[in-house]
């Protein structure tokens, strides 16, 4: 899967569908589930680096999540899906040079095909057309931003016209930049769905209805593994209990202490009951 071919999803009506992962072992879980995307997101600085934010995660941490999420694919090469790295907080938005020079890297270095960078202000507009000519495919995101989370908080975006507007014109300057496609996050469900129609290249949405031409989700979200998930993307298994009952289980079992004492006064393991003779 190259990020050309999903604009032919889109045309063909096939949804487009994005599990986030951040290393070997995620990578593993959403390739043997069949994702023909795979996106390592700048949310991995809250559900496994442990930030309040995404913000400070870096580009270095970003590639070196990249990598491993890339040696966690084991599909044969060319059947592999699209791998998709999410340029951090701070490593474009000081001018095309230096989003030019992070995306190269995160190109270079860690086996992502393609980068996805928040935003549809004019200076981020001019970044996405470089990255484009660059030879840097690139994908969108508008809507809820978390890297703007100071100035917009994690609140559902775009509700009142103007910002409808303002939102409808970002996307069509991203489209006419090169992005290959847009993810909204936290939009009104008809405000999607005329953009889906409006535009040339896929809407993949994330608590933005179903009438988008894809849907991305966190992975560690939709397991249930993170301590709360955002109201539009509800888990689908308890996996936070799970594994913890199933640890707790463990330990408690195998944490019985050893009463009986040898010779030299040293605890020692009971003797394990004899196994049944088969
Ligand atoms: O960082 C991320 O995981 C994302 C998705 C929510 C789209 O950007």
């Amino acid at each position: 899967m190259r990020p050309g071919d999903l604009v032919t999803r889109k045309q063909a009506g096939r949804p487009i569908l994005i599990l986030t992962a951040w290393d070997a072992l995620s990578a593993a879980l959403v390739e043997e589930a069949g994702a023909e995307v795979v996106l390592v997101g700048d949310s991995l600085a809250m559900v496994v680096l442990g930030h309040a934010t995404t913000l400070p995660v870096t580009l270095a941490e970003m590639i070196g999540h990249t990598q491993a999420v890339a040696r966690g694919l084991r599909r044969p090469v060319g059947q592999q899906p699209l791998l998709i790295c999410d340029l951090p907080f701070l490593s474009y938005q000081c001018g095309s040079d230096q989003a030019v020079a992070a995306a190269g890297r995160v190109l270079k270095e860690s086996g992502a095909a393609a980068v996805k960078l928040e935003g549809g202000e004019p200076e981020t507009v001019a970044v996405v057309d470089r990255l484009v000519r660059s030879g840097i495919p690139v994908m969108g995101h508008l809507g809820l931003t978390p890297q703007s989370v100071h100035q917009l908080g994690y609140r559902r975006q775009a509700r009142d016209p103007i910002s409808q507007e303002r939102l409808r014109r970002q996307a069509l300057d991203l489209e006419a930049a090169g992005c290959f496609a847009l993810v909204l996050e936290h939009v009104p469900d008809d405000l999607a769905g005329s953009l889906r129609r409006q535009l040339t290249i896929p809407v993949i949405g994330i608590g933005a209805g179903d009438d988008c031409d894809g849907q991305v989700r966190v992975t560690a979200d939709l397991l249930g593994l993170t301590p709360s998930q955002p109201p539009f993307s509800p888990p689908l298994l308890a996996g936070r209990e799970l594994c913890v009952d199933a640890l707790r289980g463990w330990l408690q079992a195998t944490a019985q202490p050893w009463p009986a004492r040898a010779a030299d006064g040293l605890p020692t393991r009971p003797a394990a009951p004899a196994a049944p003779h088969c």
